[in-house]
């Protein structure tokens, strides 16, 4: 099935429009990219990152996965992290979450759902981490949305512990890790108020001397 023309010229009127508006943004932009922010969220349709806060391209370098996970051994993301913070220098990075998210709600259920399955076994630690916190919870929506947040929370503790923000911190460099919640009902952002910024508020178990 070929793909339909429509894409190709929604992306011509698109170029069009911003040419219209800033003549040279495209070429100033292809010179090179700066951006401040690195985002890492949730691969659903419903949560872009530029759109959501508004940015245009260059201002943030993406990274999305299925329920925004920072995972340890996960060389794309870890690769995304160091290019982010080693050349980029970015100063923020952003791990935003969103409610409803489907892996968090797949990563609830006993269901089998196949490979994912492998995946989403890092939420489940999560639930197992805050048992007693979440199942003191009435409904089942509720409880799901206490887990994005504490995924989005254990996701800003994750990032912290690589090595590369350790070292990035050691060498001096500026650099905020944030965890932020977004809501698909209101287009609202909430910030989770679980800023790192340096080594002395990670755990100790995790710091590198
Ligand atoms: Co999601």
């Amino acid at each position: 099935m070929r793909i339909s023309k429509k894409l190709f010229e929604k992306n011509k009127r698109w170029a069009e429009k911003v040419k219209k508006s800033t003549p040279d943004f495209f070429l100033n932009l292809s010179k090179q990219q700066k951006p401040e922010y690195l985002w890492i969220g949730c691969s659903d349709s419903r949560v872009p990152a530029n759109e959501i806060v508004d940015m245009l391209p260059g201002e943030i370098f993406v990274h999305r996965n299925i329920a925004n996970l920072v995972v340890h051994t996960d060389l794309n993301c870890l690769s995304v992290i160091q290019y982010a913070v080693e050349i980029l220098k970015v100063k923020h990075i952003i791990i935003c979450g969103h409610y409803g998210c489907g892996g968090i709600q797949a990563a609830f259920d006993n269901k089998e759902h196949g490979l994912i399955d492998n995946w989403l076994r890092n939420i489940k630690d999560i639930y197992r981490y805050h048992q007693v916190q979440i199942d003191s919870l009435q409904g089942k929506k509720e409880k799901i949305n206490l887990l994005c947040e504490l995924n989005v929370v254990e996701q800003v503790a994750n990032i912290c512990h690589t090595t590369i923000i350790q070292g990035a911190w050691k060498a001096g460099q500026k650099l905020a890790v944030h965890g932020w919640i977004y809501s698909i009902q209101d287009g609202i952002l909430k910030d989770l108020d679980v800023c790192v910024t340096n080594l002395d508020e990670i755990s100790q178990i995790h710091r590198i001397k």
